[in-house]
């Protein structure tokens, strides 16, 4: 059962978020090739060897999505754009794409959908990737570029703009676990990711604010991490992963140093001159996002640092084998708003539980517990003072799973891949109840 809409305060926004290249189709509209297209073409990088090329289709079929999004209920969406698509050759503007935008974010505001944009959920152009992507510098420079280009045609419409979605994983999950493109497993590429990345953040987001754009945030994600024994060293192994996963980003944006469990490995790879960058990186945030999604246990791994192994805990799990554990979202709000941005307004921005189709596909009562236990932890998290603002379920359709490929469905509707028919499942039915006409 989900919450009643009255358990929530009447501002309180309710959304989906999706991504460009998971729903979109990156082979039409003019787009160029981007780094998870290249990335998705190698063997063994993508469970079922597909690609975004066409996904959702949703490029096409974006006025029914909008319908999907409105018709439940929903108050606000959260959407990307692509910078492979609105830059194929990484700067050179697309007006294609920038049309496409324009007329979505219009079909947003006509159906009374508030625009939550972020402008990097991981669409590299191949040709920026080709001059070494987040490793180099210069990437600071080509996203602000981009950023501003959107901004300029898009921002007086948007109601909150993030600039990047989740920069572990644009790091670290691409350029030291090599799970994600470009698919290094390197400590120097990584650690120079780590940091490329909160220039990147910290120099467009003052330059869109130059420009005039208000309320910029960023999208973090948050991973519980804790020992898988009571023995020191998993102790150790717990507290290294929480610095590189839940704190360096989250210190470096809101003034704070780089956390020290982190820079142990990371350090000595850091691009010469960082310290001079780390005022630009903190530039003011208006709100903060937070993706949620499950926790993990770690213990010593021998060998390199930083001589860490997860392992899932006991916990029910998803179909992506991810345990589930709503206090986590609680304890991340509440910590975050203690240690790090105070009364800042923060929103979920992702939330969502993988299940499979079974043989009704409109069928799917554990993802509306799922929901249920999580808004629950959200509010619980406000009662003990959070400004949490929103809370977005990820994601409005079934979609490309990064290197997961289309088995996992986290849609609160379903797509089927070869008709592309989209047909809401009893989550999405369960928030047109609470948040719709009829409720
Ligand atoms: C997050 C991503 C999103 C989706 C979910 C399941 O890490 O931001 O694109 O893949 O996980």
């Amino acid at each position: 059962m989900l919450p009643k809409r009255s358990d929530f305060p009447p501002g309180f926004l309710f959304g989906a978020a999706t991504a460009a290249y998971q729903i979109e189709g990156s082979a039409f509209g003019g787009a160029g090739p981007s780094h998870w297209d290249t990335f998705a073409a190698t063997p063994g990088n993508v469970i079922d060897g597909s690609s975004g090329a066409r996904a959702c289709d949703h490029y096409h079929l974006w006025q029914t999505d909008l319908d999907l999004m409105r018709d439940a209920g929903f108050g606000a969406y959260r959407f990307s754009t692509s910078w492979a698509r609105v830059m194929p050759d990484g700067r050179a503007p697309n007006p294609e794409a920038l049309d496409f935008y324009d007329r979505l974010v219009d079909g947003m505001l006509e159906r009374g959908l508030q625009p939550f944009a972020t402008l990097y959920h991981w669409d590299l152009p191949a040709a920026l990737a080709d001059k070494g992507g987040w490793r180099n510098r210069d990437v600071a420079g080509w996203f602000t570029d981009y950023a501003r280009l959107v901004h300029a045609r898009l921002g007086d419409r948007l109601a909150a703009t993030a600039t990047l979605n989740e920069p572990w994983c644009i790091a670290w999950l691409s350029h030291f676990l090599g799970h994600h493109a470009p698919g290094l497993r390197d400590i120097r590429a990584a650690s120079r990711a780590m940091h490329h990345v909160l220039l990147a953040h910290g120099t467009a987001s003052r330059a869109l604010r130059a420009d005039g754009a208000g309320n910029l945030g960023i999208v973090l994600n948050f991973e519980t991490a804790q020992p898988r024994d009571d023995s020191a060293q998993a102790a150790a192994s717990a507290a290294t992963q929480d610095a590189i996963y839940n704190q360096w980003f989250i210190r470096a944006v809101t003034g704070q140093p780089y956390p020290e469990a982190a820079m142990a490995g990371i350090g000595p790879h850091l691009p010469e001159g960082w310290q001079q960058d780390m005022d630009l990186v903190a530039a003011p945030l208006d709100w903060l996002g937070v993706n949620y999604y499950t926790r993990k246990l770690h213990g010593h791994a021998p060998g390199h640092w930083p001589n860490n192994a997860d392992s899932d805990g006991p916990l029910p799990k998803t179909q992506m084998g991810w345990e589930i554990r709503p206090e986590g979202l609680t304890e991340f709000l509440i910590r975050l708003s203690r240690d790090h941005v105070g009364d800042l307004p923060v929103y979920v921005t992702e939330n969502g539980m993988s299940l499979a189709a079974g043989p009704d596909v409109t069928d799917d009562m554990p993802r509306v517990a799922f929901i249920g236990d999580h808004l629950r932890a959200a509010r619980a998290a406000m009662d003990q003072g959070v400004n949490l603002r929103g809370f977005f379920y990820w994601s409005l359709l079934d979609n490309y799973e990064w290197a997961f490929g289309y088995g996992p469905r986290f849609g609160l509707v379903h797509v089927d891949y070869t008709t592309m028919a989209r047909t809401p499942k009893a989550s999405w039915h369960a928030f047109r109840r609470m948040l719709g006409p009829d409720r």
